[in-house]
């Protein structure tokens, strides 16, 4: 049986809360239709009223793997997503999963699962180096797509599947869930009012320790392993948010055993002098922050930025000011609602994770690569 929502979009307003400091609370966030609240930012998608309120979406996932599990627990938040079916490579998988997740349609292969009627829009959460593939098959099937980060391996691939979407006219995604967060609303809003002044510097890192593996998907070239792709994204992703492209690229990189990036710095220069200095790391555990300084103020995103929950903001004759967004459900959903609320709206894109500057971080992160003389097998 499907599920029902009953009625409009954006209910309640909220005053996000001020956890620290003096100040009374700094803006608004509206309960939308999903229970969820977005801060108010007129410019980017920001809250969204859905034509439709009667339409469940269906949404199939292609793996069965760690952050399939977690998407699949995220939209159960979510009252009009419905996990309809799972494709696997094997149908055991499939089958372990659709009990763990109560998904009723089970395929022991990916095109099953791409091709099924009974999906809208297919979640891509394979490894880097299947993305491409698994997203054009997902497209090709006439379905929507959400795909992971890395979009994919590089430009090329990334461009590639863009072009194909766009000719198609069907739905695109990269699933760079961190952009959803209410905190970072906040961090757009910040930066639009000029609360900060003008933006000039970017502080930020993904770092975290795993085993070393041989063969797993982290270290292996293979699947495009290295920390670049797996977390420096993040970082990338965050400054680009901010800054827009880099005009400069200078970067430094310790490539391990396999000849993947393990540990990374780099530096990112934008037009009109603005600078984001960042790291990623797979062997070691970074602080995992975020700082961004303005000329009348600065933002720090506390630990995990990249799961942005809390913010302190510190302006001269304010002091500091600590905010915290809290969490509803594992912020999977955040992403999700994004896609609903676009194919409900007939959107090809999400204006908050646009296709064309998908392109051009994937662009950036080639440039990056090029300075170490990272290139993967299938490049
Ligand atoms: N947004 C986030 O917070 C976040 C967090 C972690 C990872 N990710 C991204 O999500 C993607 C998957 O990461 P993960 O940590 O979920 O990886 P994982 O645990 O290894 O799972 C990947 C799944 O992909 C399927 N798969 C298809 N071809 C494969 C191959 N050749 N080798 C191994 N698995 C293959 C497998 O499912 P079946 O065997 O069932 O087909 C596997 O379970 C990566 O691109 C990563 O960057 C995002």
């Amino acid at each position: 049986m499907r599920k029902r929502h009953p009625t409009g979009a954006l209910q309640n307003l909220a005053a996000f809360r001020t956890i620290r400091g003096g100040g009374k609370a700094q803006g608004l966030l509206q309960l939308d239709a999903y229970g969820l609240f977005r801060a108010i930012e007129p410019r980017f998608s920001g809250p969204v009223r859905l034509q439709s309120m009667n339409r469940v979406i269906r949404w199939g996932i292609l793996g069965t793997g760690q952050i399939a599990r977690q998407f699949a627990a995220g939209l159960k938040v979510l009252p009009d997503a419905e996990l309809t079916a799972v494709g696997s490579r094997t149908t055991e998988r499939a089958i372990e999963f659709g009990n763990r997740f109560n998904v009723p349609r089970r395929h022991g292969n990916y095109e099953g699962a791409a091709n099924d009627p009974a999906v809208d829009v297919v979640y891509v959460a394979t490894p880097h180096s299947c993305h491409k593939e698994n997203t054009l098959l997902a497209l090709a099937a006439g379905k929507a797509v959400l795909c992971e980060k890395p979009f994919a391996i590089n430009a090329a691939e990334a461009g590639e599947v863009i072009r194909f979407a766009r000719q198609r006219k069907l739905f695109l995604m990269e699933a760079m869930w961190t952009r959803f967060f209410p905190l970072m609303a906040k961090v757009r809003e910040l930066l639009r009012s000029g609360a900060l002044g003008e933006a000039r510097l970017l502080m930020a890192d993904f770092g975290f320790r795993a085993e070393f593996q041989e063969e797993g998907r982290l270290f292996d070239p293979a699947y495009g392993g290295g920390a670049l792709l797996d977390v420096g994204v993040y970082p990338v992703s965050l400054a680009s948010m901010i800054f827009g492209p880099p005009t400069r690229i200078t970067s430094l990189a310790h490539l391990g055993r396999t000849g993947v990036d393990e540990e990374s710095a780099m530096i990112l220069a934008h037009p009109n002098g603005p600078l984001a200095v960042l790291t990623s790391a797979i062997r070691t555990d970074t602080p995992q922050e975020a700082i961004l300084l303005g000329t009348a103020g600065r933002v720090r995103i506390h630990r995990p930025w990249w799961r942005p929950i809390t913010l302190t903001l510190s302006r001269e004759g304010c002091g500091d000011e600590t905010l915290e967004f809290p969490l509803i459900g594992n912020g999977y959903h955040y992403e999700a609602a994004e896609v609903m609320a676009c194919l409900h709206r007939g959107n090809l894109e999400s204006e908050t994770m646009s296709l064309d500057e998908t392109l051009a971080i994937m662009k950036t992160l080639d440039a990056i690569r090029a300075q170490w003389g990272l290139k993967y097998p299938m490049e």
